[in-house]
Parts: structure tokens; C-alpha cells; sequence
């Protein structure tokens, strides 16, 4: 399948570490000009290196999305050096789980400011450059805790159900001008992020962390977690001109984990 990605002018959020990263990465691969962003300038850096020599064209911007202008500081240096944009992955993400009787507000505040709020705040930025040329394609690294809340997870739940609303809306609003918007609703996925939060678990449960995330693969029909990798095949797909009849729904990669239909 032709994806006809080579020379589209790319921005992944979060796309320093962990899926956003296979996320550039892949759209690298396939010969698009790629603009990382994430805080750690460093790790912008090795994302960068690895998009030029995986056949892209790669800059980084650090930035942190929770700020209105950080974000819009993004936009305007992909259109200075790419002269326009045809693609957006925002995958940024740190929301913390902790119990919802003893969760601090700030929890839920900080996961809806970077998810739900930084996701749609770069949608409405990059959407008027899609719009001028009529073709544009937007995919939110959901996740599946937005419809399958847990006690532990309620600010992952709550930025990714509000994500989910937004795609679909997004998607009514610009799918005449050419432009389609998904979600992926990722279950958990081999990160280092997911990692760290598992560690949380596992030291709690005085237990070790590989065991935990071994488990949690065990008990889905798949029989293991997801790689980053196989997240962002698929996002890929989603931003390419070979995905002209999908738009404004969500992609479950739960490795058949999720009971609810659809
Ligand atoms: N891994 C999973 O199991 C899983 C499951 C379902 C959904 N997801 C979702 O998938 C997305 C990616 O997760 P991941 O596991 O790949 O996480 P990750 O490896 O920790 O990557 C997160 C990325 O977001 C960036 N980021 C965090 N806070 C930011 C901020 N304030 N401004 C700008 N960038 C920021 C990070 O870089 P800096 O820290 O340097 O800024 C990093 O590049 C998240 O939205 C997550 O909720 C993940």
C-alpha cells in the first residue's frame, strides 16, 4: 500500500519518548518531514538524529503544551521551516494515576491541561494551515482508560474521554475542508511511562514490575501488553492519503481487552 507520506510536513506532540517517538519515526520511514516536540531538549535531540537517519527530514521545538503560547510557538516554527502542515500526532501525556478517594485536584487539573486541553488547542492551531489546502489529517493518542474507568485511573479517564469528544467534534467541524480526525484508544503499551506507573503498583504490592506488566498481558485475549511500535502503524496509516473513509472514531489497540460494543 502506497501511503503517500514523502515530503507531508508532520508535528507529533510528546514525540521525544514512547509512542510519539514510533510515531515520528515511522512517518520518518516513510519519508516525511517530521517536528518533534516535548520538554527535555535533549531527548528532542536523539528523536531528531534518529527521524534524519530513518530517512525523514526532522526538527525538534521544546515546548511544553500545557502553555497557550508555548503551543502556538510550535505552529509558527513548523510553518517557518516546513512552510505549512498536512499532519498532527499528539501524543504528549503524563497524567499520574492515585486513588480517587485521596486524589489531589491538581491531578485531574494537570491531565486535562495537557491532554484535553493541548490536544485541541494544537488541533485548532494547525487546522486553518489544513484548510488552505484542503487536505489535513489529526490523530489524538487517546487511551482505553476513557471508557473503562478504574479507582486508580480517574485522570487518565477523565483527559481521555474528553478527548475522545473532541475528535468526534473536530471531526464534524473540518471533514468537508479534507480533513480527518481519529483517535487511538491505546490499552497498556510497553513505555517507559507505563513502566514507571506500574512501578508505583509494583512497589506498593511488593512485587516486581516485569511480573506485573506480564500479568496484565496475561490476561487479555492477545496474551501480552502492546508494543509502541504497533501504535504507531496504525497512526500512521491514519494520517496517510490511503485513509480516506475513517474519520471521527476511534481505533481500540487493546489487544482485544475491551468488552463494549462498539
Ligand atoms: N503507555 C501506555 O500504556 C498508554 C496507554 C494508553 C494511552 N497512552 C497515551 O499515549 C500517550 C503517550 O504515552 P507514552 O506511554 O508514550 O508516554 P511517554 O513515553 O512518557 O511519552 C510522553 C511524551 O509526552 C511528553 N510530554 C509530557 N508532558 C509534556 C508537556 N507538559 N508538554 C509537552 N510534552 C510533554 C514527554 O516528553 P517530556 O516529558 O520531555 O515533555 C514525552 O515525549 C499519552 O497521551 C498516554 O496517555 C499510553
Amino acid at each position: 500500500m502506497d501511503l503517500k507520506l514523502q515530503g507531508k510536513r508532520a508535528i507529533v506532540t510528546g514525540g521525544s519518548r514512547g509512542i510519539g517517538r514510533c510515531c515520528a519515526l515511522a512517518l520518518a520511514r516513510e519519508g516525511a518531514r517530521v517536528c518533534v516536540t516535548a520538554r527535555n531538549r535533549p531527548l528532542l535531540d536523539e528523536a531528531v538524529r534518529d527521524i534524519n537517519a530513518a530517512g525523514g527530514e526532522g526538527f525538534a521545538v521544546a515546548a511544553d503544551l500545557t502553555s497557550p503560547d508555548d503551543c502556538l510557538r510550535v505552529v509558527q516554527e513548523v510553518v517557518d521551516t516546513f512552510g505549512g502542515i498536512d499532519m498532527l500526532i499528539n501524543s504528549a501525556g503524563a497524567a499520574r494515576g492515585g486513588d480517587i478517594l485521596a486524589l489531589p485536584t491538581e491531578q485531574i487539573e494537570d491531565g486535562m491541561a495537557l491532554k484535553a486541553h493541548g490536544y485541541l488547542r494544537m488541533s485548532q492551531l494547525v487546522i486553518p494551515y489544513m484548510q488552505k489546502n484542503r487536505w489535513g489529517r489529526i490523530v489524538h493518542i487517546a487511551g482505553s482508560a476513557g471508557t473503562s474507568p478504574d479507582r486508580v485511573n480517574i485522570p487518565l479517564s477523565l483527559a481521555n474521554i474528553a478527548v475522545l469528544n473532541c475528535t468526534r467534534a473536530l471531526s464534524d467541524a473540518v471533514s468537508g475542508d479534507g480533513i480527518l480526525v481519529n483517535a487511538i484508544c491505546p490499552g497498556l503499551t510497553n513505555t517507559q511511562r507505563a513502566r514507571d506507573v506500574q512501578q508505583a503498583e509494583a512497589d506498593r504490592q511488593g512485587r516486581d514490575v516485569e511480573a506485573l506488566l506480564r500479568e496484565a498481558g496475561e490476561g487479555l485475549p492477545a496474551g501480552r501488553i502492546a508494543e509502541p511500535e504497533e501504535i504507531a502503524d496504525v497512526a500512521t496509516f491514519l494520517v496517510s492519503e490511503a485513509c480516506s473513509y475513517v474519520f471521527g472514531t476511534a481505533v481500540y489497540m487493546d489487544g482485544g481487552g475491551r468488552r463494549g460494543i462498539p
